[in-house]
């Protein structure tokens, strides 16, 4: 019989696409975005990794998910880190989750209070792309806009404490072939993965709406300039103009 690990990846495969194929990332990683999306996109991060870490605090004691819960996976430290360099020291009061993180964050919350196995699902479907994809992600963005290698903007994606990520996903994909529960539990966690993308997905598209490109009459792109947004810099600095709730989870 098929592991839950492999069933679950290859159940997912085609939300993985769609996620991997978004609008959003694509400009972003084209390099036809600035920095300033890179750095409003890990301020979405930082609110859903509040949710994702502070469920996991949470449910260190659970049988189902508690074997999930590894502290050399946790990014919180990383992404304010990160946020410091990309918006400067006041970050925390100009930060603001839009409306689909704020629902992403707010599911994840959700399943780590009532669900622990859909918590699972959320956790996989973050930190093993973290650690697959992220890392793809890493080093085009220190391509893109200058980033020391591994360093500030693009800790997020280092996990200093997985020395060996290929082993960790191995030890991983065996938690999730212990999950205990029967077939109707494992359809339960490949549904929440798939709304999980769904979730990052639609996070994407209004990430998309708020860094639109536009298309010129030569058929070129261009980012237009609007109310609250600097220009394309590749200067990380300062606080972002706006409003925000600086709370995640
Ligand atoms: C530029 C965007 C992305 C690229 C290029 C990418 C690429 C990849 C690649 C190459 C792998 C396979 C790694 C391996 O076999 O070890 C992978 C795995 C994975 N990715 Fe992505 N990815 C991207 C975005 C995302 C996003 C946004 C998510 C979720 C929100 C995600 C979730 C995952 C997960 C959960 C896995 C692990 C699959 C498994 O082994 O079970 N990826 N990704």
């Amino acid at each position: 019989m098929e592991s839950f690990s492999t069933l679950l990846r290859t159940a997912s495969r085609e939300q993985h696409e769609e996620v991997r194929g978004s609008t959003f990332i694509g400009d972003l990683l084209g390099r036809k975005l600035g920095i300033d999306a890179f750095a409003r996109y890990t301020e979405q991060l930082w609110f859903v990794y509040g949710a994702l870490e502070s469920g996991a605090r949470r449910l260190v004691a659970d049988p189902v998910a508690g074997p999930f819960v590894r502290p050399e996976l946790f990014r919180m430290a990383a992404l304010e880190r990160d946020l410091e360099y990309l918006r400067g020291p006041g970050w925390r009061r100009t930060v603001s989750a839009l409306p689909a993180t704020l629902e992403y964050a707010e599911r994840i919350t959700a399943c780590a209070r009532s669900r622990p196995a859909d918590y699972v699902a959320h956790h996989y479907t973050r930190y093993l792309g973290d650690l697959s994809g992220g890392q793809i992600i890493r080093d085009t963005a220190e391509r893109n806009w200058g980033f020391a290698k591994k360093g500030d903007g693009v800790r997020f994606y280092v996990f200093e404490e997985i020395p060996n990520p290929a082993a960790f996903k191995r030890t991983y994909a065996e938690l999730l072939d212990a999950v205990p529960g029967g077939e109707l539990e494992r359809q339960r966690i490949v549904a929440e993965c798939k709304r999980a993308y769904g979730l990052n997905n639609a996070m994407f598209e209004a990430l998309g709406e708020e860094f639109p490109l536009t298309a010129t009459r030569s058929g070129q792109v261009s980012v237009p300039d609007g109310p609250g947004r600097r220009p394309r810099s590749i200067r990380p600095a300062g606080a972002r103009s706006g409003s925000g709730s600086p709370s995640p989870g």
